[in-house]
């Protein structure tokens, strides 16, 4: 007997603005198609003051979930039903899922960050881990890393009220220790790092010769050295980094690693972590 068709498609996508040049949809369509789901993700452009009706929106035509980027990961939690208790202890969403009707906000950056670690084998359970930066991506990253076992975090930053507020969060909300320390020019990198995190946007394209104003003679070459951003991967950081001899994780394992765990939340489905890789690679020209 024949099979009846399914036009309906199941819908995903990623609310942000900008969000033009953001590759997820790449890296997910790729993942859909190898594994033939009827699956979409729309890249959509969604102001400030229109979060509440794109949520909605994504409510009333039965969504399977979506990703928050710049500017709506914090300001989405009101509209959601509920936190997974990583979202919780990170404060921030960059997805949500549907589950029974239900949306569910859920952070899975520091995730594909701590996976990309281990899949360069390295565990950050008893280790100090330092953060250049203490924006999204670096709170997601300290709780996970923290939540993993780290322990210590510190956080330099160039505003004292968002880094020493991190360090707090950290403190209060896991096991590690965790300091704030101030990003003086040439700021020297303690000595105790076993794991330097690059997660502020310096290097990011189109500003690509961008280097964080650090005192790189400070690195050692038995720390590694990682950055969050993904475009262009090879960053004046880890460039610097490697010259002085230490291991570098670029911000592309993080990105895929954080959309394959979307998938599987979206989908129910392990990811083809390899496609997905290699299609982001072929859009970056790597
Ligand atoms: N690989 C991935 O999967 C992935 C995932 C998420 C994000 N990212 C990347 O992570 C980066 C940060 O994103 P985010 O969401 O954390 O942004 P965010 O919340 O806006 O935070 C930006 C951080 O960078 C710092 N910063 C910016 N310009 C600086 C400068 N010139 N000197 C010193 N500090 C500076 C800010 O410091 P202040 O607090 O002083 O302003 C803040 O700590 C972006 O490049 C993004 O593309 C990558």
């Amino acid at each position: 007997m024949q099979q009846e068709k399914v036009y309906r498609a199941e819908l995903t996508a990623c609310f942000g603005d900008p969000v033009d040049e953001n590759p997820s949809g790449v890296i997910a369509e790729a993942g859909y198609d190898a594994l033939g789901l009827n699956y979409r993700y729309l890249t959509i452009r969604v102001e400030k003051n229109g979060l509440e009706d794109a949520v909605k929106g994504a409510r009333a035509m039965g969504f399977c979930g979506f990703n928050l980027t710049i500017p709506h990961k914090v300001a989405v939690i009101p509209l959601l039903d509920e936190l997974t208790e990583a979202a919780r202890l990170i404060g921030a969403v960059n997805t949500v899922v549907r589950r029974d009707g239900k949306l569910i906000g859920e952070n899975t950056d520091g995730k594909g960050f701590l996976k990309s670690l281990r899949d360069n084998g390295i565990d950050p359970a008893g280790k100090t881990v330092t953060l250049l930066g203490a924006g999204g991506a670096a709170r997601a990253i300290s709780i996970e890393l923290a939540l993993a076992g780290a322990r210590k975090i510190n956080i330099i930053n160039r505003s004292e009220e968002r880094g020493a507020e991190l360090a707090a969060a950290v403190l209060e909300r896991t096991n590690a220790a965790a300091s704030y320390i101030r990003w003086i020019p040439q700021v020297r990198i303690p000595e105790e790092t076993d794991i330097l995190v690059q997660c502020t946007n310096i290097g990011l394209f189109p500003d690509i010769t961008g280097k964080p104003d650090v005192n790189y003679d400070t690195l050692r070459p038995e720390m590694v050295a990682a950055d969050v951003v993904f475009n262009r991967p090879n960053t004046p950081f880890l460039q610097e980094a490697a010259r002085r001899g230490l291991k570098t994780i670029t911000g592309l394992g993080m990105l895929v690693n954080q959309a394959a765990l979307n998938f599987k939340l979206w989908t129910g489905k392990d990811a083809p972590v390899e496609v997905m890789t290699e299609a982001l690679a072929k859009e970056f020209g790597l």
